[in-house]
């Protein structure tokens, strides 16, 4: 037995959970003043909803997809494989079609907080199971709802107090600008075919554009020299940019313009942008990324409706908010906890626990402990506000002692007035 998490993978430990509930709560409060509501999608779906969406030859559906099967199963039929999503959107997408979201109040917004899959070598910001939240707008194309879902990532990062975050745009146009953008990246890189990489010299045939997004540092280098992607738009979709650029303007939302940027998703149409850290500028690394997807709904089958998302990962925002040393301020309700000496004493504990949390008041007793000392140890580990201690003196009594651990002072009472005094001194009554 490996009594290891598997790798790529870790446990959320409290700790941790902190920090993603600082980011599910600001989602939450962004998709509410936004009026984006929820959305779950299964966490496995069918392969052909994702290789249809991602594309064929992307890094996600060529080496990255976990196949999900019952055991010892045997799958005939390629299209019925069931995959462990590699990401939302697909099933978003799906979800708007099955559901007839087109006969909603358009657009629809949704958001969706939940775990992910991609098989590849883990690193740094790199997991096999990771974390994203995301926002999609489907059944809107004017470029203010582009600039709307950018000033929702910059507004998140705000409200995060991710300070040192910069936003890269870039637009790749729609379908009748692609073979313009092919041809210039393939006439610019057939020139260097030579210092490319094995994955990059094929790409060059098949689709040029996975170049701009490769890891390869020597391709990475010569991507920085490629010609800008906005030059080769067809006027309408030069036309959208611009207007989504003067909507980021018009917010004050800074950006700045990355003339090559692609993403590593096939659906992406026209607007598209990455979030990265100042810190580390690599866009392997980026926080979050979205864009444009006008054809996917279509491309399933369904009614033309364009649509524009973005989606974050959590643990790399974990990791920004803790290198930036972000503060995260816990409202912790004080808590109470219970010591007790002997068998008569640990039922009172119990029914007092009972009384306590009946009342929404946190309470806590070490019920396995029978040394005064100890417990006391863990009443001051718990940063207790009040300990309450009964023993066998006060259940013959009927009292209980009631101890303000940050006074350091402590008092008498008869049992049946112990809610009633802790209520008061936590200010409750
Ligand atoms: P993506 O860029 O593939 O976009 O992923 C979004 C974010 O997920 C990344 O910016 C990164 O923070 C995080 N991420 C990706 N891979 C990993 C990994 N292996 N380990 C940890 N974090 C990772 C999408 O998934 C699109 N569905 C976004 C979108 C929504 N576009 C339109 N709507």
């Amino acid at each position: 037995m490996i009594l290891q998490t598997p790798r790529g993978t870790k446990d959320i430990l409290p700790e941790d959970q902190r920090y993603f509930k600082f980011i599910q709560e600001a989602v939450e409060r962004q998709a509410g003043i936004n009026g984006y509501e929820k959305i779950e999608t299964p966490i496995f779906e069918y392969q052909s909803l994702f290789t249809k969406a991602i594309g064929e030859d992307s890094d996600i559906v060529e080496k990255e997809m976990y196949e999900v099967k019952r055991l010892g199963e045997e799958r005939s039929d390629e299209k019925e494989k069931l995959i462990l999503r590699p990401e939302y959107t697909a099933g978003v997408v799906r979800a708007y079609i099955e559901h007839g979201m087109k006969a909603w109040p358009q657009p629809v917004q949704l958001y969706y907080f939940g775990p992910v899959f991609r098989y590849n070598r883990p690193q740094k910001g790199r997991l096999r199971e990771f974390w994203q939240f995301g926002f999609e707008l489907l059944g809107a194309d004017d470029p203010a709802t582009d600039a709307r879902i950018i000033s929702l990532a910059y507004s998140l990062c705000k409200s995060l107090h991710l300070a040192d975050c910069v936003i890269l745009v870039n637009s790749i146009g729609c379908r009748s600008c692609r073979p313009n953008l092919k041809a210039a990246l393939k006439d610019f890189f057939s020139k260097k075919k030579a210092v490319l990489c094995e994955d990059c010299k094929r790409r060059l045939e098949a689709n040029p554009f996975r170049i701009l997004d490769c890891k390869n540092k020597t391709c990475q280098k010569l991507t920085s020299q490629a010609p800008p992607l906005v030059d080769q738009l067809c006027l309408k979709c030069k036309d959208h940019f611009k207007q989504v650029l003067e909507f980021l303007d018009e917010a004050e939302i800074p950006y700045d313009l990355e003339p090559t940027l692609v993403r590593g998703l096939d659906y992406y149409t026209k607007t598209c942008f990455e979030v990265v850290l100042k810190s580390d500028l690599t866009r392997q690394n980026s926080l979050g990324g979205g864009g444009r997807y006008d054809e996917l709904i279509k491309l399933y089958g369904g009614p033309n409706t364009p649509a524009t998302g973005m989606a974050f990962g959590v643990e790399r925002m974990v990791d920004a908010l803790k290198k930036q040393k972000v503060q995260i301020k816990e409202a912790k309700k004080p808590q109470i906890f219970i010591a007790q000496l002997g068998e008569k004493a640990k039922k009172k504990a119990v029914n007092l626990l009972d009384l306590l949390q009946g009342e929404g008041i946190p309470a806590r007793a070490a019920l396995a402990k029978s040394g005064l000392r100890s417990q006391l140890k863990m009443a001051n580990t718990l940063d207790a506000a009040i300990t309450v201690i009964i023993g066998q003196r006060e259940v013959v009594d009927g009292t209980a002692i009631i101890r303000d651990m940050k006074e350091g002072v402590q008092e008498v009472v008869e049992q049946e007035e112990i809610l009633d005094r802790i209520k008061r001194k936590l200010g409750l009554k």
